[in-house]
């Protein structure tokens, strides 16, 4: 959480004496869905309850399910393959490159016949090389679902991240660049592809309250629940307008810190800086001992810095549930356990992706924060170096 205040206070107090908090009672989620719209530079945009049901709405909404794999990059948060697994297909892995994103070579191996889409995660904010994706991708015949949980208003080549495959997903939890304690928002310039995400995200509401289905033309099918209130909405649109600040002092201040040190560290290389979102400083060394010594170094002289190989379930060898396929409660809901699914090319064990656990053991994060004063920069430039 970067920036709240009065204004989100404000929102909520509006809400509550409007004492219209459902959905389609108030317009705060109207609003905000249009607001997401015009900032995003898309057709369509639906706020959810969390990224991964934006995930899970945006694979739905492209028919993706049991037969199917989806790969996802090794490293990545576990929502994105556990929603791989909740429409009923089988996420694959592929390594990450040095930009600490998917690797399009590795991708490229692991498509099968049975890949029906790719997912690419915008990791700590840092844009995949979605050029290269997008290529791959129309060349096997695959969709994208672009996972911007943790890059909210970065961007690719000018274009927002979240808006260049055929659906995104951004997430507005607690840790997010922009947040409403929880939250997430899907976006699609696809007509259909919106209608039926809108569908299922609300599955059991939409047609009993307000208006929600005029002109939709999609037949209407059983889904889940994640719709959010107003409040949600009220604070999100508050934190929408504070997105682009947020997001400028972020990356001057990595920039700063980035240009000063650049004779002293290696820094991980970029797929566009630019857009890059700027929450983490990421030091690449050439050994994981190098990288462990400069952690220790930071500690000591108060400061948490910390190696991505070391963040639990950002790491594909601490998916448990999905090493040990477990898929789902109920067995016959098991995508593991699935017919369709037996002769797919499952490959999330612990040794599947070497490269990436080196390139994330070789790495060390330093958090970055939009209200660093000059002094703040300064001093921590003057700490780092110590740390060589
Ligand atoms: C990369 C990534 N994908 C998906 C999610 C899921 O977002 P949420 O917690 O809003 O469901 C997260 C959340 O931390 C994430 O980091």
């Amino acid at each position: 959480m970067y920036r709240i205040g009065e204004e989100e206070i404000q929102a909520v107090a509006r809400v509550i004496r409007s004492k219209n908090l459902f959905k389609t009672t108030g317009t705060e989620t109207m609003d905000c869905e249009k607001e997401l719209r015009e900032k995003f530079g898309v057709n369509h945009s639906i706020l959810m309850t969390s990224g991964k049901a934006a995930l899970i709405s945006a694979l739905t909404a492209l028919g993706v399910g049991p037969g199917d794999e989806v790969i996802v990059p090794a490293y990545t948060y576990i929502a994105t393959a556990i929603a791989v697994t909740a429409v009923g297909a089988i996420p694959v892995i592929a390594e990450i490159d040095e930009t600490l994103t998917i690797d399009p070579a590795d991708v490229e191996k692991k498509i099968s016949k049975y890949t029906k889409a790719i997912i690419p995660v915008h990791m700590q904010g840092l844009p995949c090389d979605m050029d290269a994706l997008c290529d791959i991708a129309k060349k096997h015949g695959l969709f994208i679902v672009e996972d911007a949980c943790q890059a909210d208003g970065g961007s690719y080549k000018g274009e927002r991240l979240g808006t260049i495959g055929e659906i995104g997903a951004l997430s507005f939890n607690h840790y997010k660049i922009i947040t409403s304690g929880e939250g997430g928002a899907l976006l699609t310039n696809d007509r259909v592809l919106y209608e039926n995400a809108l569908i299922f995200q609300d599955s059991s509401a939409i047609a009993f309250f307000g208006d929600q289905l005029q002109g939709i033309t999609q037949p209407q099918f059983c889904g889940n629940e994640y719709r959010t209130n107003e409040i949600t909405a009220a604070i999100l649109r508050e934190q929408l307008k504070k997105l682009d600040g947020i997001l400028f002092d972020l990356r001057k201040n990595k920039g700063l810190i980035m240009q000063t040190l650049r004779d002293d560290f290696n820094f991980i290389p970029s797929n566009d800086i630019v857009g890059d979102c700027g929450v983490m400083l990421a030091f690449s060394f050439e050994t994981r001992d190098a990288a462990q010594r400069f952690i220790k170094s930071a500690e000591a002289d108060g400061i948490y810095s910390v190696s991505p190989i070391d963040t639990g379930k950002h790491v594909y060898t601490h998916w448990t549930p999905i090493i040990e396929k477990r898929g789902a409660f109920n067995p016959k809901m098991d995508p593991f356990k699935m017919e369709e699914n037996q002769a797919l090319n499952f490959n999330c064990t612990p040794d599947a992706c070497p490269k990436t656990l080196d390139i994330l053991a070789k790495t060390v994060y330093i958090s970055v924060d939009p209200d660093w004063s000059d002094d703040d920069i300064a001093k921590m430039i003057e700490l780092i170096k110590r740390w060589r």
